[in-house]
């Protein structure tokens, strides 16, 4: 590893796969000068600009905020654009990056998210309100504001999802990012199928899969915490009808 000045010469290792003409990924290693703030996003666009336009992955906001760029650094899943090259290089001065795992590979950093949005989908993410809506607003207290928050910050990037290992093998389990999606509406005691949605998160492949290994909370970039959600749900879902008939009570008064 060369460092001149305030730039540096290191080696970002990646999973290259081009479906039309690979049998299986390959790695392939590319030299470049980074500064100390060269993102591992500005790092792909470095060398898809000046090595090798082929290159494929997923960016756009480059905030942290649209969830598209979600890779796998050196055996983690992250988002890529927050993410300096700097704190993932090893002793050799290299840093290596893949497509999320578990998911098909379309090309290179691509994935094909079918099965992710399908799961969301299903949990139906959006809120269902009862028909007497307020004239003015629904009034909801702090607690059950806060009891939200953390769903909400939910970027919908994969990272957790492809982390799961229940995920990797049975494709029809709902997964972290819905069933966290899923706790969001459950708990918003403005929501009017909380029924509907506890018989569907508690079914076969719901929140009684998930074999509680804490994946999730690791992959994801926001920090939040899907695994706390599922056993949330769990709970909720094992006192169904009481918790219904309180919710009822609770939209009286909203
Ligand atoms: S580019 Fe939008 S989260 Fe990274």
């Amino acid at each position: 590893m060369a460092t001149n000045g305030t730039t540096r010469t290191v080696t970002i290792r990646l999973q290259r796969f081009n479906p039309d003409v690979d049998k299986k990924p390959v790695m392939k290693e590319y030299t470049l000068e980074i500064t100390s703030d060269t993102t591992i996003l500005d790092a792909l666009e470095q060398i898809k600009a000046t090595q090798d336009g082929s290159l494929t992955f997923r960016r756009s906001c480059r905030h942290a905020i649209c969830g598209s760029c979600a890779m796998n650094v050196n055996g983690r899943n992250t988002l890529v654009c927050n993410q300096r090259v700097n704190a993932h290089l090893d002793r050799k001065g290299a840093v290596t990056v893949r497509p999320l795992p578990y998911l098909p590979i379309i090309k290179d950093m691509v994935v094909d998210r079918t099965s992710f949005w399908e799961q969301y989908q299903r949990v139906k993410p959006w809120l269902v309100p009862p028909d007497d809506v307020p004239e003015k607003e629904f009034r909801m207290t702090p607690e059950e504001v806060a009891a939200l928050n953390d769903a909400e910050k939910c970027i919908m990037c994969g990272a957790c999802y492809s982390a799961c290992t229940v995920t990797a093998v049975n494709k029809r389990y709902i997964g972290p990012h819905a069933l966290l999606k899923a706790s969001l509406r459950v708990l918003d005691p403005r929501d009017t199928i909380t029924n509907e949605r506890l018989i569907e998160i508690s079914g076969n492949d719901g929140v009684f899969r998930c074999h509680t290994i804490f994946n999730c909370i690791d992959a994801c970039p926001k920090k939040l915490n899907p695994t706390q959600a599922i056993e949330t749900l769990r709970k909720l879902a094992q006192k169904r009808e009481a918790f219904v008939a309180a919710r009822k009570e609770r939209q009286k008064s909203l």
